[in-house]
């Protein structure tokens, strides 16, 4: 038996076109014949939905490698890439059937078209651009959220850097963009209604140099936000690769920058100015003042019109219920609406901003501490802080994404060795401990599990002010955790996915992306 693994293991591990696909499929078989690119390959596509998605892919081909990829009105011999509609359960699920002369992808849906676009592609990289290996893969998601989040308020990165984020996103199959927005060091999202967030929120007259403990500051005006056009600019490029942005207003607390410009909204009246540390500010909106939740609806207002998915973001994490507890209005709430303690406030606040989103039918998602107090009725919970809050609100029947901060925050470090590292927030999370992550409890029973909806790798940018930074932190671990998240669990391997990786980063090479390098020496 164990010969017999150990031959798997090895066969498995044997160089071969698999090798170029990561995630890997969870089905593929490959032989020695190939389908040779050539300047006469055609494509053809009788179900115009899929159109959007096979132009995307004669886009791509044309930029990476040059090839000029027709749809096949014109008559020209060569080889044919057929698109077809089967019916399959799984929308993002494909099937490719690969010869010389003809690749046959079926899908049911146009994620599955995409996605069956994006394995050619790869598969195409590794034959240098020339030729894509024949054979047969029949593949789908084994989770619905294959996330990841990104913290453009600590540090700002333009659209064209959340969009080269999304590249990478797009490249591993994954298919949400958690855009954390707003946070006590800067606002990023413009409301017409609220000018002093362009002007005073978005910007910090300094930030931390340095690690928190050596308490140090620059003077220098740091800052930035997006316009509407941007935005909507991100949202279609992001559509358009079939990943969903989940946007987060962070509320009530991590609210600072929103405080500065506006203070009337705080406990105290402040006044307030946008941080310049890192970590957590004990001034929040304040929970008993019915002008919050107008503010707060207006600004949600604008997430819903500019953005189409289903799930919002509330943050919840981090609210320190100091000014709550000495606030009058925040106590006169309490009693009025028969709220035992401070948490119960922030129930309160949770599940008024989640009746005004239902209404609008959009779905609220918020960090953990969206527990404590009592959940809202129909809130899903991002785990954050272990998995414990995942494993509470499964078994209460709400949707879970998994993040826990170990293995899955990508802001820590990657390495044993720090000193080789530049600096991080601390932690470790190696690119293996990503790899061997499972993101369902086994202390769920059948139906509890079926709640936990997938997972997200989060890179918070305290410790990330460059982009090519973001890319160093959240590559390759995010390509591990695309694994996790789309492959089959009991195909898992490490020294396999090390392998397949060492040949698929040269199309990290191409894009110039900077990952990290550390499992070269693996
Ligand atoms: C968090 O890391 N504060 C959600
Ligand atoms: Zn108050």
């Amino acid at each position: 038996m164990r010969i017999l693994l150990f031959l798997s293991l090895w066969l498995l591990a044997l160089p071969g076109y698999s090798q170029q696909l990561v995630p890997q499929p969870a089905k593929a078989s490959f032989n020695q014949s190939r389908f040779i690119f050539s300047k006469d390959t055609r494509w053809t596509c009788k179900n115009l939905d899929f159109l959007p998605e096979s132009l995307l892919f004669g886009q791509f081909v044309k930029e990476r490698y040059q090839w000029i990829t027709s749809s096949s009105l014109s008559k020209k011999a060569g080889q044919l890439i057929r698109i077809e509609k089967i019916s399959l359960s799984d929308t993002a699920a494909y099937k490719l059937k690969i010869t010389p002369k003809l690749i046959i992808l079926q899908a049911s849906g146009k994620a599955g078209v995409f996605y069956g676009f994006q394995t050619l592609l790869q598969l195409l990289h590794g034959g240098g651009g020339k030729f894509i290996p024949c054979g047969e893969i029949e593949d789908q998601p084994r989770f619905s959220w294959r996330g990841m989040h990104l913290d453009v308020c600590r540090h700002f990165f333009n659209k064209n850097e959340v969009k080269r984020y999304l590249d990478y996103l797009a490249l591993y199959k994954m298919n949400v963009f958690h855009w954390h927005l707003t946070e006590d060091q800067g606002w990023r999202f413009p409301v017409k209604q609220f000018p002093k967030l362009a002007t005073v929120s978005a910007w910090r007259n300094g930030s931390m140099v340095g690690h928190y403990r050596d308490q140090r500051y620059d003077s220098l005006r740091y800052g930035g936000i997006y316009t509407t056009d941007d935005i909507k600019e991100v949202i279609q490029y992001a559509a358009a690769r079939h990943i969903t942005i989940v946007p987060e207003i962070e509320m009530p607390g991590h609210a600072l920058s929103a405080l500065a410009a506006y203070p009337e909204l705080s406990c105290t009246g402040g006044p307030f100015e946008v941080g310049k540390t890192w970590g957590v500010f004990d001034d929040v909106y304040c929970a008993g003042n019915d002008s919050v939740f107008r503010f707060l609806e207006q600004i949600l207002d604008e997430v819903v019109r500019l953005f189409p998915g289903k799930y919002i973001h509330i943050g919840g994490d981090e609210c320190p219920k100091t000014r709550w507890k000495t606030c009058p209005k925040c106590q006169k709430r309490m009693k009025e609406e028969g709220l035992k303690d401070e948490h119960e406030l922030q129930s309160y606040f949770i599940r008024r901003i989640e009746a005004y989103l239902n209404k609008k039918g959009r779905q609220i998602i918020g960090w953990d501490e969206i527990l404590e107090g009592g959940l809202a009725p129909n809130a899903a919970v991002m785990s954050w802080r272990g998995t414990e809050g995942g494993i509470a609100a499964a078994k209460q029947k709400h949707e879970v994404v998994m993040t826990p901060g170990s293995p899955c925050y990508f802001d820590h470090y990657q390495h044993a060795d720090k000193q080789k590292e530049p600096v991080a927030i601390g932690g470790l999370n190696t690119l293996e401990s990503v790899y061997s992550y499972e993101p369902i409890p086994s202390t769920l029973n059948e139906e509890e599990k079926k709640y936990v909806l997938g997972a997200q790798g989060n890179v918070w940018t305290e410790y990330i002010n460059t982009f090519a930074q973001v890319e160093y932190m959240a590559l390759p671990r995010m390509s591990a955790l695309a694994e996790v998240l789309w492959s089959p669990a009991e195909n898992r391997y490490y020294p396999h996915f090390v392998g397949r990786l060492r040949s698929q980063i040269k199309m990290l090479d191409h894009w110039k992306a900077n990952y990290a390098k550390h499992f070269l020496a693996e």
